[in-house]
């Protein structure tokens, strides 16, 4: 039998054997009735589900239609519901929204208002980025922008600070009320809190399913109809979570998410924290883990290239056995991964070293998109001369891979443009993109010439970025 506690709304909830992979968003809307949370495109991507989860880490927004049950575990979670004061007072966000008609059908304003709620609560104001996540497809985004800027001048409510206190919140979940049974049928999920208890329970069960953050496996949910048992959730282990430094190494444990990888990233690759921005959206940003994007293999995720690119290594686990790899000898064919039955990823790591990178992502909009080209460069220099190219494409092959004849075209030789005009023609023996609905094969292989073009203007000194050269 498993159990889960957490906050509903102030209100205290246990559950006895949750459904697995019974989302938030359904439960929410079937057992509880609170339909203020929307469905849009159950996938991620609109944030008409946004909720707040507060835990020992502070509060956030995250979308519902991908969050699992399991996954509150020892969490707050707010709805739009429980926005409003104990006396009925709109919480300044509502107020504003209404005062500055940042609605039209209401569809979407659930969402943004629980999000904008999150934001004023965290001192957030870049409200560009920090909406993101949120579409609207008909007000318009200027009204709910001036909305935001003008609840920032109000305080936070006091009942809703000391509702997202953790030192609060956790006695709250824990006093609890009685379990209820949720009448799911399913293998009970694991919820290890160590990686020493993962790697036990993972060896003994080599084909279960790991759900870090849920941002791709939520979709093999509530797309494709999967059944996933046996699943463990793993991003509660805090031994395989956060950045730590020594004076030659960053080291990534597998749970940290994006949005804690960024922070990190900016003081030492300024480039790889901005490629961080351009992922997803906030809500993704704060579930997604480094980990699940290297695990899941995808040819088009954004981390892999920048990592390469830095001369990264996997440290992956197996019961008490550890190894490490280069992490392009991880990725060996499309869907095909160098990783055993029963092992997981604890870690990635780097060196340190002078910041050289620069990462180019191309997709149809800036925002919360997936890159048709991602292009990681890291160019060092002995004097006027190539000593060292890494450079990674993500959306070039069927899997993140290195530019071997690039590289080799470059190394040794004069940092000139005459040698990087003579390099390109080496894109097309390492790649053979495919044409699809991103991007066509062409465009791939230009895209990614231009790149080592723009790399080299770039280190020369000239703006190329579209907000630099914005009017
Ligand atoms: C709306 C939306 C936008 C997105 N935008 C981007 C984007 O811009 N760029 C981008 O790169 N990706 C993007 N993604 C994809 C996704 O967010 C990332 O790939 C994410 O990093 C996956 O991490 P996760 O923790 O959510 O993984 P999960 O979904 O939990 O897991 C993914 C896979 O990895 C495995 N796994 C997870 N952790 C481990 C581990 N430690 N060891 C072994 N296996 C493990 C799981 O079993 C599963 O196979 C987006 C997704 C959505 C829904
Ligand atoms: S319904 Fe669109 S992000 Fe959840
Ligand atoms: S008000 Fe209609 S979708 Fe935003």
């Amino acid at each position: 039998m498993s159990e889960i506690a957490f906050l509903l709304n102030g209100t205290p909830v246990r559950l006895t054997d949750p459904p697995p992979t019974r989302t938030l968003l359904d439960w929410l809307r079937e057992d509880r009735a609170l339909t203020g949370t929307k469905e849009g495109c159950n996938e991620g991507d609109c944030g008409a589900c946004s909720v707040m989860v507060t835990d020992a880490r502070g509060t956030r927004a995250l979308n519902a239609c991908i969050l699992f049950l399991p996954q509150l575990d020892g969490k707050a979670i707010r709805t739009v519901e429980g926005l409003a004061g104990p006396d009925g007072a709109l919480h300044p966000v509502q107020h504003a929204m209404i005062d500055h008609h940042g609605s039209q059908c209401g569809f979407c304003t659930p969402g943004f208002v629980v999000t904008m709620a999150a934001n004023h609560l965290n001192g957030v104001t870049d409200h560009d980025t920090a909406l993101a996540g949120n579409l609207c497809r008909c007000t318009g985004y200027a009204p709910i922008q001036r909305a935001a800027e003008a609840a920032a001048q109000a305080p936070v409510p006091d009942w809703l600070r000391q509702a997202t206190d953790p030192a609060f919140i956790c006695p709250q979940i824990s006093r609890g009320e009685a379990a209820q049974p949720t009448g799911g049928s399913a293998p009970h999920p694991f919820l290890p809190r160590t990686a020493e208890d993962l790697a036990d329970w993972y060896a003994a069960h080599p084909d279960a399913t790991l759900i870090a953050g849920a941002t791709d496996v939520g979709l093999w949910v509530t797309k494709q109809l999967r059944d996933l048992a046996p699943v463990a959730f793993i991003a509660g282990i805090e031994d395989l979570r956060g950045v730590s430094l020594t004076d030659t190494e960053v080291r990534i444990g597998a749970v940290t998410t994006l949005a804690d990888l960024l922070p990190a990233m900016a003081p030492l690759h300024p480039d790889f924290a901005e490629l961080i921005r351009r992922y997803g959206a906030a809500q993704v940003r704060a579930a997604a883990t480094i980990g699940g994007n290297i695990a899941n293999g995808s040819p088009i995720g954004d981390g892999p290239p920048a990592l390469i690119a830095l001369g990264a290594v996997l440290h992956l686990r197996k019961g008490p056995a550890r190894r490490s790899i280069p992490l392009e000898d991880f990725f060996i064919d499309y869907g095909r991964q160098d990783r055993a039955p029963g092992e997981f990823v604890e870690a990635v790591s780097f060196p340190r070293q002078p910041d050289r990178l620069r990462a180019y992502k191309i997709s149809k909009r800036f925002d919360q998109d997936i890159s048709a080209v991602c292009g990681c460069f890291s160019i060092r220099l002995d004097g006027q001369t190539v000593r060292e190219a890494r450079i990674a494409f993500g959306g070039m092959a069927g899997i993140p891979k290195r530019a071997a004849a690039v590289e080799a075209a470059l190394t040794g030789r004069p940092w000139i443009e005459a040698t990087v005009e003579a390099a390109l023609p080496a894109f097309a023996e390492d790649f053979q993109p495919i044409d699809d609905m991103r991007a066509s094969a062409d465009y791939r292989l230009r895209s990614a010439r231009n790149m080592l073009r723009r790399y080299f203007l770039e280190d020369q000194g000239a703006a190329t970025r579209v907000l630099e050269v914005a009017p």
